[in-house]
């Protein structure tokens, strides 16, 4: 083909893409079945003979020994879940005689049946064990929890077993989850929409109330619990104070009410200033709904957390919310950051702000989740050594030891802000003597915003295993949040989930992988990424080896893709920051104070972050990892340009330049994106129709897309070093002719 037809060949390619995908989301916004869209991996589909024979030692009947909430869901959940995959009923007994069965309790009351039944290790509190073991004479199926939210966990396990088709004939295993903490943020505002949130109106709330239907925020509580998620922010970081008002307080508790029969709490996030103006007359943001307050009296002057008057405040509130949600879990806190008020306004430290309000909480065993994104976003950008990069570690390091034992300090996982590709925030390292637990953002703001498939376990496993080497020793990221390392009493996970009232919940059932994968990582971080994809597959899709086998394959190759036709080399998303956060958008980084700068000019590309010669952001690492990222020839490929500045002919590890890599990964990105159709084509007939044609839908759209971010990068790139792709492409795409 010579450059023209190339030209109108590609110009053709991008218009039939746009058009195809365009078409399909203007008719067909949702999904193309609602209801195993909403039913995701919960779908419990009838299993044909003979693999059904697999479960015959299943036999009808089903005990529980005790009558909590959480018990008989999961004597629900099993019952449903056994009857719809294997067509036959199980019923509840109230006694364990008389015959083989499943039995469900916690080791204590399953004790009671049988004193000498000893699990093989020791069963933690959300913990199971599931096993055979005669009982009263007879072989029965035993679901032991360490609680009763442990029974719920254990009988979810069973379900997923009997659903992806693995054997229960001679089970026995007992599980322990990674760490206590295993919470989602949903950044709901009280008017009903998600900041950063791409699958719909908010589950929670409508115009400044909670939704008279929480029906969906039930079947989100079972999603969770089916994963071992355990508590669940239900508004926006930004929050609104209004949400403390107590007659919003009110509302909150038939959230809780929805969540509790599936052991997940409920929790809030709070501003700092609330003292000042919960109950004030003018507070109208929610919305009229919410009227001023009836019980926390007047509001204050002033939010000193060091003043008495605040912390008396703050513990009546709590007291308050505890006689209307007696589980409730807790508060995440945003301060000093992005406009948010915070203990700088009293020259207050963090951990003074963080502890008046921990102190109210631990009474009532609750824990405050302290948000180490703490920055200052009006950084003067001409200046070289200024580095939004180092604000986490500089703002909390000093304060290591000053947090109460129920305060959490919540750590995204790399300096800056969910980019593609960032290192690991350095505090993880930095808080020997403070308990912490990672963010992870499942609701994909900088990587596609589920328009496009990104698969995001991959790329959390590369930071929850990647070594600190403390004190020169190996010091795995997973076993410091878990609080191992340091003996901390408490720690774990929080991911931003941000799921909506959309069918699929997330606004695309192939990002629900992202959800699932999460929930699974905070149980047990040493899962693979790939057993991970396969027990989701299974699970949403069933399990035809031609089925499974693609959409593995294009889940764990959607990062690498989408990295690669965004920003490569650890330069960041390059997304348009000030804007969608969406759209390819490379200048927008730069001249302003929002710190997310990569520094590209004529000359060069990159942060110098370097202790030598820049930002110095380098050293907050401990030595061994300083090494790494300081010295140019160690520093891997990936991450170069989130350390150094070098020149585009600069010549990278793989022996290729700088720039010539830039246009490489573009392209290749692009032609492997759309590949994604080509597999999803195999799997015609292989998945139920509706399903295949929405997903095929939305590959058509990020082949159009993945186009133009190749085309708007490398034309940038090009512009600003005027150094030609070796191999004549850019500049000459028929995309880039104006
Ligand atoms: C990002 C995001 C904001 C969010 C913030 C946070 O900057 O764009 O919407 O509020 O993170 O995590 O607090």
């Amino acid at each position: 083909m010579n450059r023209n037809h190339r030209q109108v060949f590609s110009l053709l390619y991008a218009i039939v893409l746009t058009l195809l995908s365009a078409s399909s989301f203007a008719q067909d916004p949702e999904t193309g079945n609602p209801e195993l869209d909403t039913q995701a991996w919960l779908r419990y589909p009838h299993l044909d003979w003979p693999a059904s024979t697999a479960y015959e030692q299943l036999s009808g009947r089903v005990v529980l020994l005790g009558d909590s909430v959480v018990l008989k869901a999961a004597q629900q959940e099993l019952m449903r879940g056994v009857s719809q995959m294997l067509g036959r009923p199980l019923t509840s007994s109230a006694s364990a005689t008389g015959g083989s069965g499943v039995i469900l309790g916690t080791l204590a009351a399953i004790r009671s049946l049988s004193p000498k039944l000893r699990p093989p290790n020791n069963l933690e509190s959300d913990g199971y064990w599931l096993t055979w073991a005669k009982i009263r004479g007879s072989e029965c199926l035993l679901i032991v929890g360490g609680s009763d939210r442990g029974v719920l966990y254990g009988t979810f396990t069973l379900l997923s077993k009997i659903a992806r088709g693995e054997s229960i004939a001679k089970t026995n295993e007992l599980q322990n989850p990674s760490a206590p903490i295993r919470w989602v943020n949903q950044w709901d505002n009280l008017d009903g929409h998600i900041e950063r949130g791409y699958g719909g109106r908010s589950i929670f709330f409508d115009a400044g109330r909670v939704r008279d239907d929480l029906s969906r925020a039930g079947e989100y509580a079972r999603l969770l619990a089916s994963v071992g998620i355990n508590g669940c922010t239900i508004n926006n970081v930004n929050a609104n104070p209004a949400a403390l008002e107590d007659n919003f307080i009110v509302q909150v508790r038939r959230i809780a009410d929805a969540f509790r029969p599936w052991g997940v709490q409920v929790a809030m996030s709070v501003d700092l200033s609330s003292p000042k103006v919960v109950g004030a007359a003018n507070l109208g943001t929610a919305g009229s709904a919410v009227q001023p307050a009836q019980r926390a009296g007047a509001p204050l002057d002033g939010f000193d957390p060091l003043d008495p008057r605040v912390a008396e405040w703050w513990q009546k509130k709590v007291d308050y919310i505890y006689t209307q949600i007696p589980d409730f879990a807790g508060f995440v806190v945003k301060a000093d950051s992005e406009g948010r008020s915070g203990p700088s306004a009293y020259g207050r430290t963090h951990a003074d702000a963080a502890n008046v309000i921990a102190r109210a909480l631990k009474p009532h065993g609750g824990v405050v989740f302290y948000r180490a994104f703490v920055y200052n976003h009006h950084l003067d950008w001409r200046n070289l050594k200024n580095d939004r990069a180092r604000a986490a570690y500089e703002n909390l390091h000093p304060l290591d030891g000053e947090f109460a034992d129920n305060a959490i300090v919540q750590i995204k996982n790399g300096p800056i802000d969910f980019q593609v590709r960032e290192p690991v925030s350095p505090l993880f390292a930095g808080l020997r003597h403070t308990n912490q637990a990672i963010e992870l953002q499942i609701t994909q703001e900088y990587t596609g915003q589920q328009k496009q498939l990104c698969f995001l376990v991959p790329l959390w496993k590369e930071v929850l295993d990647f070594d600190m080497r403390i004190d020169d020793k190996s010091t795995l990221v997973k076993d410091l949040v878990s609080g191992r390392v340091f003996h901390r009493p408490v720690g774990g996970y929080a991911g931003v989930a941000n799921v909506g009232l959309d069918a699929n919940w997330l606004g695309s059932p192939m990002a629900m992988a992202n959800l699932y994968g999460f929930g699974r990582l905070a149980w047990n971080p040493n899962l693979s990424s790939e057993t991970i994809v396969d027990e989701w597959t299974r699970l949403t899709f069933g399990s035809d080896p031609l089925l499974v086998q693609t959409v593995k394959q294009l889940q764990l190759d959607s990062w690498p893709v989408y990295e690669s036709y965004t920003g490569n080399l650890g330069v960041g998303t390059l997304t348009n920051i000030t804007g969608n956060h969406y759209d390819a958008g490379p200048q927008s980084s730069e001249e302003n104070g929002w710190g997310q700068w990569h520094r590209a000019d004529r000359n060069g590309i990159g942060m110098d972050r370097t202790v030598a010669t820049g930002t110095g952001f380098i050293g907050q690492y401990p030595p061994e990892v300083q090494t790494r990222y300081e010295s140019l020839a160690a520093c891997p490929d990936n991450l170069l340009l989130f350390f150094h500045h070098v020149p585009y002919s600069y010549v990278l590890h793989s022996g290729r330049t700088l720039i010539q890599h830039f246009y490489d990964a573009h392209y290749e990105g692009a032609e492997r994106a759309a590949g994604f159709i080509t597999q999803w084509k195999k799997l015609q007939g292989h998945i139920d129709e509706g399903q295949y044609r929405n997903i095929l839908a939305r590959f058509e759209f990020q082949a159009g897309e993945a186009i133009k971010w190749r085309d708007a990068i490398c034309n940038w790139i090009y512009g600003l070093s005027g150094i030609a792709d070796q191999k004549g492409r850019v500049g000459n795409q028929a995309s880039a002719v104006r």
